[in-house]
Formats: C-alpha cells, sequence, structure tokens
C-alpha cells in the first residue's frame, strides 16, 4: 500500500475524505495532522479523530499542528464546530508528537515514497518545509486541495479558503522542491458534488454518524440555496489515489501577499518549481468511492 501522511483542518468534507483513506485498501495511512482552518487546531485533531473512529481506525496517530498562520491573524470559517456537534466524544487523545515532527519523521522512515495530502490551509506543510530543507525532496507526491484557478474563490471573489487562512505558507508550498506537487482547486472540486436526493436518502440512516454527516451537508446545500454539495477534499484524496482522473495545467504558481491576498496564479517567475493545477476531474470515480465507503461501512 502508499504511505500516506494527510493533513487537515477538520471539516465535514476533510472527514469525509478520512473515512475514504482509512478504508482504502491501497492505502495505509501513517499518520493525520490537524492545522487551524475551519476549526481550531485541536477541534481538528479531535474531528480526525472522529473520523477515523466511524471508519473503524483506532490506531492511527492524530496529531496537533499549527494553532496560528504564519504571518496574519487567524480566521476560523466555522468557530462552532459543526461536525463535534453531531459526532460525540472521540474515544482517544491527540498523538504526543506535534503534526509538523510528524510528517517530518515519517518522511525519513518512508523516503521517497510518503504521499502528503493537505486538506486544510497550509502552514504545517511549510513549517515542515522550513524546517528541513530535505522534505519536500523525500515526499513522492504532494496533493493540495486549494486554490480558485480560473473560478471565483469561496471566502473571497477571488480566494479559496485554505490558501486564504494562510497565503504565506500557500506561496512556501508553492515554490518548494516537490517533484510531484498537484494543486486541486475550486474549478474541479466545485463540480464534484452530491445532491440533495441522496443526502436525503443517506440522512435518513439518523443513528449512524454517517448518516448524520450526510444530514449536515444537507443543512449546508440548503443554506446556501445550492442543489447539491461540494466535496472538495474528498476528491483531492481520489486524485491522490490516482492522477489520472484529472486534467492538469503545468504551470509555476505564486500566490499573491498583497493586494487580494490569497490569489493563486501563474507566476511569472521561471525559477519557480512546476505545479500541476487540475483543470477537469473524473467526478464519477469519487461517488464510487464514497458510496463504498458511506453505504458499506
Ligand atoms: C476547503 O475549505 C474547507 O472549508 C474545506 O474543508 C475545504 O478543504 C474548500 O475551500
Ligand atoms: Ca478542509
Amino acid at each position: 500500500p502508499i504511505p500516506v501522511v494527510v493533513d487537515q483542518d477538520g471539516g465535514v468534507d476533510d472527514a469525509l475524505a478520512l473515512m475514504l483513506l482509512a478504508r482504502e485498501p491501497l492505502v495505509k495511512l501513517h499518520g493525520v495532522g490537524a492545522v487551524h482552518g475551519n476549526v481550531d487546531a485541536y477541534a481538528a485533531a479531535r474531528n480526525g479523530i472522529r473520523a477515523l473512529e466511524f471508519a473503524g481506525d483506532h490506531a492511527t496517530p492524530v496529531a496537533v499542528g499549527a494553532a496560528q498562520p504564519l504571518a496574519q491573524p487567524r480566521h476560523l470559517s466555522h468557530p462552532g464546530d459543526p461536525l463535534a456537534a453531531i459526532a460525540g466524544k472521540p474515544e482517544r487523545k491527540p498523538a504526543g508528537d506535534g503534526a509538523v515532527e510528524q510528517m517530518l519523521r515519517l518522511s525519513h522512515e518512508h523516503d521517497g515514497e510518503l504521499c502528503v495530502l493537505a486538506l486544510g490551509p497550509l502552514t504545517n506543510i511549510a513549517l515542515a518545509v522550513e524546517a528541513d530543507p530535505g522534505f519536500a525532496r523525500r515526499v513522492r507526491r504532494l496533493v493540495v486541495m486549494g486554490g480558485a484557478y480560473r473560478v471565483k474563490g469561496n471566502v473571497r471573489e477571488y480566494a479559496e479558503a485554505n490558501i486564504w487562512h494562510d497565503p504565506e505558507a500557500a506561496d512556501v508550498v508553492l515554490s518548494a522542491a516537490f517533484a510531484d506537487r498537484i494543486l486541486v482547486p475550486l474549478d474541479v472540486t466545485r463540480n464534484a458534488t452530491v445532491t440533495r436526493m441522496w443526502l436525503r436518502w443517506l440522512a435518513k440512516d439518523a443513528d449512524r454518524l454517517r448518516g448524520r454527516i450526510a444530514g449536515r451537508l444537507l443543512e449546508f446545500s440548503v443554506a446556501t440555496g445550492l442543489p447539491s454539495r461540494p466535496l472538495h477534499d474528498p476528491l483531492a484524496a481520489v486524485i491522490l489515489l490516482d492522477p489520472s482522473l484529472a486534467t492538469y495545467h503545468h504551470r509555476s504558481m505564486a500566490v499573491a501577499l498583497r493586494e487580494r491576498r490569497g490569489t493563486i496564479s501563474s507566476a511569472t517567475d521561471t525559477g519557480r518549481p512546476v505545479t500541476a493545477v487540475a483543470v477537469t476531474a473524473d467526478t464519477s470515480t469519487l461517488l464510487q468511492s464514497l458510496f463504498r465507503t458511506l453505504i458499506r461501512s
């Protein structure tokens, strides 16, 4: 199996991505890190533990990472923590190691093999890059959910949440020496949707966490007036396993750090390494994997 470490920020779609990977036989999850973003880093770790438990994984260590962005004040998208409200008390505590230390250790233990999936702001990944110049070269593949490439953003017209929560960190990650770096932006994740009908059907399973998660996703889609709900992070998880599910623009990418902070664009500085930016994706495979995870668990 592919050795994987996931860094996540405790959202409902983060939880679904973790559940997918925990149940995927092609993957060995060696660790999960938590970062500020949807909720604070400690709450994100607890939500990571909850998601793994529900998928039957009671062992993968979940470590708390950065509580704050590198250079700006913290903004949490969902300080009320919607997942905690529906999922009960997790049975384990977060690991003793921090998320950055855990990621660095795993990159040594699986040198040249480790795949990193970043589903939240990029603070922990940037701290690992800055702490150890060899880290990026030891990683086989980095997949990041983030950015609004040729579409409008979600937190700002010009910016997507994971990048906007820590633009400096995102810029460090886009300029680091990862040999295989894939960015999965809103352009493709917005099309990875489950419909209200599908969610309503799942939500009937109300005594199970999967039903409650479906119910929560449904509430979000009703609140936003959308007929369906995008699954940003689960799409990035399936692309990590099979990059051929997407097509890409290969570009040197940078993040705006002044006006329109958090906007991603092709960099004019040609010394920057290349990022594969997903521009189309086969979302039917995602739905099949979700179906396997949610229905048969
Ligand atoms: C991203 O922000 C978070 O709310 C989601 O979990 C996803 O990672 C989408 O912009
Ligand atoms: Ca997330």
